[in-house]
């Protein structure tokens, strides 16, 4: 369904309902209205920053205006991915964090779930996987069942420093080349527009390898609307054009440094108070299938961006708030009772689809008429079903004295997704402005991705290397 008027749009806005974390449902496990006034020069210093320094890429905020400045680039992606679709069998992202997290996150929420055992007529375009890992077996058995001729790879590094993609990318190079393969036919590059090293490998292949660019400031975790993103989904046979259109709608609905009417802003607001309580625990629970890895992708934004040591100003601190990933209904049979009994450090952020692409009917099957247990759920469906289970959790949460509140999406489409994801980025920027730290830097993996490299022996890390060969020896008693 094309959603281009404004009923439709309308019609597709994200909701959120934070009654669950209210003092009038929670008593004084919620907050109060007082609680939440008193955030108010905080949420309009946040709202300020973020509006003030929209789209400047020293602060590595160029994010905000992905829905705005792609035109070209859209309609370049848009070709590519046709020719993508026409003359490859598969098609392969190497990247990781940043770089492949929200490729996956879009292809689970807007593919068939099973889309790679399709039919190549069904599909229509070509097999789909994100390799973002360097477990030799998972090469190992990729190769197994693609033939990387008729692959096409999409080498996603902003860096291109990044060992794990460049691993890949060395071996599926080395491959491309002992089948005699032009390695520019069957390689995109997603990269920083000037430096990085799949520049200079480019020029050593004689510039013939098709580049996307991602924006000077673009981090990783915020590039899931810039071509990170949009060409996997272009690829895919998606509409890009709705997914920015939904970005910019929810970008719309945030222009405001009232909280009552910025949703991001309600979202940060709720949750940096929650830390502010004790709330180190953020779970993101979505009621769907297609946004299990919405969740995942939330989880590094959240992570990534919030867990710092130090603010702004120089000072120590320790903030963040630790996301974790739950799905429903599965995970009620799995956490549920810990986020209901256990300690009152965690905020359960849910999200509801209002309507599923299939409802399925549960029908009389067989043998159950008089067993009252079972017989009760024919004649509903398995949508009413979820709904209801989800309701009921959110319910035995408040019940409890449980912080939760919900994002409802009318459905789960390009529009919505697209929503979804500013959404979340916007709150991820409001509330580090409330935290005072950096939101866009992350050097915690910065020390992870340098200690590598020393262990590697790769040059330049030689101190790193002898630091960590000064560690303390192993001590026997502490194994088992
Ligand atoms: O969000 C981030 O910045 C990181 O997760 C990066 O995306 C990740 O480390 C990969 O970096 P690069 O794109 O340089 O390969």
């Amino acid at each position: 369904m094309s959603i281009k008027t404004r009923e439709q749009k309308a019609a597709m806005r994200i909701r959120i309902d934070y009654n669950n974390m209210m003092e009038k449902f929670l008593g004084d496990k919620g907050f109060s209205d007082a609680q939440l006034k008193a955030m108010r020069p905080e949420a309009e210093k946040a709202y300020a920053f973020v509006k003030e320094n929209r789209g400047r890429d020293d602060l590595f905020m160029g994010w905000t205006e992905l829905p705005y400045n792609q035109k070209e680039i859209v309609a370049d992606i848009l070709a590519t991915a046709r020719d993508v679709r026409k003359n490859f069998d598969n098609f392969v992202v190497l990247g990781i964090g940043g770089s492949a997290l929200g490729p996956l996150m879009v292809f689970n929420a807007l593919c068939h779930l099973h889309y790679n055992e399709l039919p190549k007529k069904v599909r229509k375009g070509p097999k789909f996987y994100v390799e973002d890992n360097v477990d030799p077996v998972r090469m190992h058995d990729l190769l197994d069942v693609i033939d990387p001729t008729k692959t096409c790879f999409n080498v996603i590094s902003k860096s291109g420093a990044t060992s794990e993609t460049m691993t890949q990318y060395l071996i599926i190079s080395e491959i491309l080349k002992n089948a005699g393969v032009d390695i520019a036919k069957n390689v995109i590059f997603t990269t920083d527009g000037a430096r990085g090293n799949l520049i200079k490998i480019d020029k050593a292949l004689g510039g013939t390898v098709k580049k996307y660019v991602l924006p000077d400031g673009v981090g990783g975790r915020f590039s899931e609307l810039s071509p990170v993103g949009l060409l996997p989904a272009a690829v895919l046979g998606l509409d890009i054009r709705a997914m920015l259109s939904g970005a910019a709608y929810m970008d719309n609905m945030c222009r405001s440094k009232d909280m009552a009417k910025n949703p991001a802003l309600t979202c940060a607001v709720l949750q940096t108070l929650a830390m502010q309580n004790g709330k180190n625990i953020g779970v993101m629970m979505p009621y769907s299938d297609n946004l299990k890895l919405m969740a995942d992708w939330y989880c590094q934004l959240w992570a990534e961006s919030l867990g710092k040591n130090v603010t702004n100003d120089g000072k120590p601190c320790n903030v963040g708030q630790t996301p974790v990933k739950s799905l429903g209904v599965t995970d009620q049979h799995s956490q549920v009772q810990l986020y209901t009994e256990g300690p009152y450090d965690k905020v359960v952020t849910f999200i509801s689809v209002d309507s599923y692409q299939e409802k399925m009917e549960i029908p009389q099957g067989f043998g159950c008429d008089d067993i009252p247990d079972v017989s009760f759920l024919t004649g509903h469906t398995m949508e009413e079903l979820i709904q209801a289970e989800n309701k009921a959790t959110a319910y035995a949460l408040m019940q409890a004295g449980r912080q939760n509140y919900t994002i409802y999406l009318p459905e789960v489409n390009e529009f919505t997704l697209g929503q979804l994801m500013f959404l979340f980025e916007l709150q991820t920027a409001y509330a580090g402005a409330m935290l005072n730290i950096d939101t866009f830097n992350q050097p915690g993996v910065e020390a992870g991705k340098k200690a590598t490299f020393a262990l590697l022996g790769k040059k330049g890390y030689e101190a790193k290397k002898a630091e960590l060969d000064s560690a303390p020896a192993l001590e026997e008693k502490y194994t088992v």
